[in-house]
C-alpha cells in the first residue's frame, strides 16, 4: 500500500485520514468525555457512535446543549449529494440523526443536492441527479423518521423558497473567500461559486419556516466542515444563529484504511443499500482487507490484528453491543477467531440490517410526499 498524502475536501478524500490533525487544521473542538455524558444525559440514552467517538469533533455543540437545557428547541440538518446510489458510508450521519430526533423530538431538515452534483460532475445530467435524489430519499425515509418533523429538500424542487434565502447569503461571500475555503479556481464553473450559499440555506430554514430563532445542529462527515465555516461567518450577519456542527469520521473503504468508502473507488468494494445478501457476502469475502495471518497455523499461534482489519473496523460502526465487540476483538487477537469467521460476523450483521431496510425502502415509495418540501 502506498502512503498517499491526506486530502480532505467536500469533493475529495484521499490518504490515511488523521482526524486529530483535521481538528487542528479546521479549528474544531474535540468531543470531550464531559460532552458525551451531557448528551447522553439529556437524550436519556446512549449511542455507540458517541461511546466510540465515531462522532469525534464539533462546533458549538456545548452551547446548543446549554440552550436546550434552558428550554430552546434546535433543529437537525444533514444532507446527501445524489451522485449515485446510497451506500452504507452515506448513512452514518443519518443513523445518528435518527437517534437525535428520537431523543430530542427535533425537526429534521435533509437536503438532497441534485443541483450541486449536476454542476460538479461533468458526466451527470440534471435528469440523472434529480432521479437519484428521489431514489436516495427512500433510504432516508426507510430509517423511520417522524414524517411530521422530517423535511426533505430536493434543491431543484424547492428552488423558489431557497433562492430567496441563498442570494442573501451569496451576497456576503466573495470569490476570494470561496477560492480559499473550497479550493475553487479560474476553471471552476460559476455555478459552483454560488453553490455553497445553497448548502447554507437549511442552516437558517428552520428559523425562517418556524418564524423564531432556531439553531441548527448539523451531524455530518468532517469533509463538509468548510461549508459550515462559511455559513457560520455569514448567517449571523443576516440575523440568524450560527449553526452548530457535529463531525463524524468516515466509514473506511473495505479495501483498507485509506480514504473513505466511495463509489468512485470501485463498485466492488462498496456496499450499497440495495445489494443482495449474496453480493454483500461476495464483496466482503473478496475485498475486505484482513488483519489475519497468512496460514491457519500462524493465525492460531500468533493471533490476528483487529486494528487494521476492515471487517473489525466496520463492526465498530455496525455492532452496537460493546460486550460483543470486545469479545470479537479479543478472540481475533488471540487467534481463536479466524478471518473467515470474522468476515461472516460482519456479513450476517449487515445482511440482517439490509434485508429489513430493503423492505422499508420499498414501502417508503408511497410515503415520499409526506416528507418532501415543495414550493
Ligand atoms: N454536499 C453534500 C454532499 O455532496 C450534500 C449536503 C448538503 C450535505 N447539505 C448537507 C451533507 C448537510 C451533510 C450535511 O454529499
Amino acid at each position: 500500500m502506498t502512503k498517499e498524502a491526506m486530502t480532505v475536501t467536500p469533493w475529495e478524500v484521499k490518504g490515511i485520514v488523521d482526524y486529530q490533525k483535521l481538528i487542528k487544521e479546521f479549528g474544531t473542538q474535540p468531543l470531550s468525555e464531559d460532552l458525551i455524558k451531557s448528551i447522553e444525559k439529556k437524550a436519556g440514552r446512549s449511542h455507540h457512535f458517541l461511546r466510540r467517538k465515531i462522532f469525534f469533533s464539533h462546533r458549538d455543540l456545548d452551547l446548543l446543549l446549554q440552550e436546550f437545557a434552558a428550554g430552546k428547541e434546535f433543529a437537525l440538518y444533514t444532507g446527501r449529494g445524489p451522485s449515485g446510489k446510497t451506500h452504507l458510508g452515506h448513512m452514518i450521519p443519518w443513523f445518528f440523526c435518527k437517534y437525535l430526533q428520537d431523543a430530542f423530538d427535533a425537526h429534521f431538515y435533509f437536503q438532497i443536492t441534485d443541483d450541486e452534483k449536476f454542476m460538479y460532475q461533468p458526466s451527470l445530467s440534471l435528469e440523472e441527479t434529480n432521479s437519484l435524489a428521489y431514489d436516495n430519499a427512500l433510504d432516508l425515509i426507510a430509517l423511520g423518521f417522524n414524517p411530521k418533523k422530517t423535511h426533505i429538500i430536493i434543491d431543484t424542487e424547492y428552488g423558489k423558497t431557497m433562492y430567496k434565502l441563498a442570494i442573501q447569503i451569496a451576497k456576503k461571500i466573495t470569490a476570494s473567500q470561496a477560492k480559499a475555503v473550497f479550493g475553487f479556481n479560474d476553471t471552476t464553473n460559476i455555478g459552483m461559486y454560488f453553490w455553497p450559499s445553497m448548502q447554507a440555506v437549511p442552516c437558517i430554514l428552520p428559523s425562517v419556516l418556524q418564524k423564531k430563532s432556531i439553531r441548527a445542529l448539523i451531524p455530518a462527515a468532517i469533509d463538509q466542515d468548510p461549508f459550515w465555516r462559511v455559513a457560520r461567518d455569514v448567517v449571523p450577519k443576516l440575523g440568524f444563529p450560527k449553526p452548530a456542527a457535529f463531525h463524524n469520521i468516515f466509514l473506511p473503504s473495505l479495501l483498507g484504511p485509506q480514504g473513505k468508502m466511495s463509489t468512485s473507488e470501485g463498485q466492488h468494494a462498496t456496499i450499497f443499500t440495495t445489494d443482495t445478501p449474496e453480493i454483500v457476502a461476495q464483496k466482503i469475502k473478496k475485498y475486505a482487507f484482513s488483519g489475519g495471518k497468512d496460514t491457519l497455523k500462524e493465525h492460531r499461534e500468533k493471533g490476528g490484528n483487529p486494528d487494521i482489519d476492515m471487517s473489525y473496523r466496520w463492526l465498530t460502526f455496525f455492532e452496537e453491543d460493546d460486550k460483543k465487540l470486545k469479545d470479537i476483538y479479543e478472540n481475533y487477537k488471540s487467534g481463536s477467531l479466524l478471518s473467515g469467521e470474522l468476515k461472516q460476523i460482519l456479513i450476517d450483521k449487515l445482511n440482517i440490517f439490509l434485508t429489513d431496510h430493503q423492505k422499508k425502502r420499498e414501502k417508503a415509495k408511497k410515503d415520499l410526499d409526506k416528507f418532501l418540501l415543495k414550493d
